[in-house]
């Protein structure tokens, strides 16, 4: 199961998006709005987000391409209870030209790239 059904549903709903990459010194955390994914538009497999700065994050997935992302939102319900999570799991690469950065950079001018997800999992967390 990729991004469709709860996933999507939260997907829709979030406020900011949590992504984890690894490097040297350990895990580096970094951050996107939940509206700039919407804006790109989620596929059931691929999110793009604006990549101004992820300086740290492109040196990590450059040696360690894979990546963990955290969407959440109380406005959508979880198994047990209100609010729903989820864990995504995928390799990240970004990219500075082509289709997709010109998409981008239309929408988001200061953007330097895009940073693109390539989903290979996800897990409900709630
Ligand atoms: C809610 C939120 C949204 C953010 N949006 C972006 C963004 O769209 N593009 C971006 O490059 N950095 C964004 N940042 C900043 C990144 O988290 C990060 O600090 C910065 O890009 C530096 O990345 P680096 O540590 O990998 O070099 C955002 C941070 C937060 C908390």
């Amino acid at each position: 199961m990729k991004i469709e059904g709860g996933c999507r549903e939260v997907c829709e709903a979030t406020e900011f998006v949590a992504i984890v990459s690894s490097g040297e010194n350990g895990p580096h955390v970094v951050g996107n709005w939940g509206d700039y994914m919407r804006t790109l538009g989620v596929t059931e497999d691929t999110i793009i987000l604006p990549a101004g700065h992820y300086r740290q994050t492109e040196q990590n997935i450059h040696k360690d391409n894979r990546v963990q992302l955290m969407v959440a939102s109380k406005k959508v319900q979880g198994t047990r209870s209100v609010g729903q999570g989820y864990l995504i799991t995928g390799t990240a690469e970004i990219i500075g030209s082509g289709d997709i950065v010109d998409t981008v950079k239309a929408k988001f001018p200061w953007a330097r790239g895009a940073l693109v997800i390539h989903v290979e999992q996800v897990n409900a967390q709630l």
